[in-house]
Parts: structure tokens; C-alpha cells; sequence
């Protein structure tokens, strides 16, 4: 059977909808967004997969809330979390329970450029404050901080001398269309391994 995938998602759901859209060897069950106005909300509608709107300030006491988000991904069947711009940290719980199977995707080379604070545009403009040539987008596992787990995938993006955050945002979201599906079908190969932190991909004919 398909890895089934749940996609969190607070904004426009761009990713959400390329990881939709793009799905091979695994399928999008899915959508949580914490917002009722998200463009994602509309964007599930259109694609025709379920969304759910949780978020922890709905549950007033965040247990109440991992509660809730932990029994719709075990009722679901749930192996993987996709977090596309989820602007809501996920309890320690979910991270616990879901260790080596939540990733996040980050518009920036990470470490650099990341942590608590930097998210939207605030990325895109600290690139350009910092004179970066190359910048790009990271596909991680999610540990119990911010954009610090295990990095699985990166891809670089040149930064124009006339770039503004927002066309750098654009070639950058482009190319996370296509990083953040290539990084989910490869886990759903069952070709990435993660001991002590290190991420190993194994090529589609090894036997590990
Ligand atoms: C992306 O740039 C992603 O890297 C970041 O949030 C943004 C979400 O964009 N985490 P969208 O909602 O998928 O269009």
C-alpha cells in the first residue's frame, strides 16, 4: 500500500498542492491547516482531499489538541507528517511519537538562515541583507527545535542583483515544487535511513 501522507499547512498551500499533484509511491490523505482563511483550504477543496482545521488556541490546552491531531493520524494510517509552511510548532508529543517521520521544507540553504523568527519573507530578505549569490530551499526531518533535524534534501537557487524577497521567493518556491515530492517518494522507496542524526539515501538497487 501508498506511504499515506498528512500535510499541515498554514498559507497559500502551494507545496501542499505540488506534493497532491506530484505524488508517486505515496498519497496525500489529508490536509491540517490552523487557519480558516488559509489559500491551502481552497486549494484542498479544489483537489478534493479533506482538511481539517486544528489548531491549539480551537482546543484551548495544547494535550487536548496533540489529543486530537494524534487520533485523526492513527484513524488515518498516518507513516508520514508534511509540514508546508505550518506556522504552529507540533507538540513535543507528535514529534515523539513520529520521530524520523515529519519533514518540514525551508526556503533557505539550511543551517544557514533558519531557526525561530525565520519564516515568509523575513527569509528571503536576510538572504539578500547578507549579500548571498546562492540561496535555496531544504527538506528536513523535524526535531524538537527550529529547522535544526537532520537535513534530507537541499537544492540551490542563484539570488539576482536585482532580486526584491518576493521574486526571490518565487524562484525559490518553484523549486521546492519539485524537492518536496522527490523527497517523499523517497522515503516512500524506503531508500532513506537516519542513524545518529545522519541521513543516508540508498540508491534504488541496494539492499540495506
Ligand atoms: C514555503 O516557502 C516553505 O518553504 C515555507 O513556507 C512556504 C509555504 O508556501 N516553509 P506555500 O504555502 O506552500 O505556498
Amino acid at each position: 500500500m501508498d506511504l499515506r501522507v498528512a500535510v499541515f499547512a498554514s498559507g497559500g498551500g502551494s507545496n501542499f498542492q505540488a506534493l497532491v499533484e506530484r505524488a508517486r509511491q505515496y498519497r496525500v490523505a489529508f490536509l491540517v491547516c490552523n487557519r480558516p482563511r488559509a489559500g491551502a483550504l481552497e486549494r484542498a477543496k479544489n483537489l478534493n482531499i479533506p482538511a481539517y482545521i486544528l489548531a491549539p488556541r480551537i482546543f484551548g490546552d495544547e494535550n487536548l489538541y496533540a489529543d486530537a491531531v494524534l487520533d485523526l493520524l492513527h484513524k488515518e494510517n498516518i507513516g508520514l507528517i508534511a509540514l508546508a509552511g505550518y506556522l504552529s510548532k507540533i507538540p513535543a508529543r507528535i514529534i515523539g511519537e513520529f520521530q524520523g517521520r515529519i519533514l518540514n521544507i525551508h526556503p533557505a540553504l539550511l543551517p544557514r538562515f533558519g531557526g525561530k523568527g525565520f519564516y515568509g519573507s523575513r527569509v528571503h530578505r536576510a538572504v539578500l541583507e547578507a549579500n548571498e549569490t546562492v540561496s535555496g530551499a531544504t527538506v528536513h526531518f523535524v526535531d524538537e527545535d527550529y529547522d535544526t533535524g537532520p537535513i534530507l534534501l537541499q537544492k540551490k537557487v542563484p539570488v539576482l542583483a536585482d532580486d526584491t524577497p518576493d521574486s526571490l521567493a518565487a524562484r525559490v518556491l518553484r523549486v521546492e515544487h519539485d524537492l518536496f515530492p522527490e523527497a517523499i517518494h523517497l522515503i516512500a522507496q524506503g531508500r532513506v535511513q537516519i542513524q545518529d542524526r545522519h541521513v543516508t539515501i540508498h540508491s534504488p538497487a541496494d539492499d540495506h
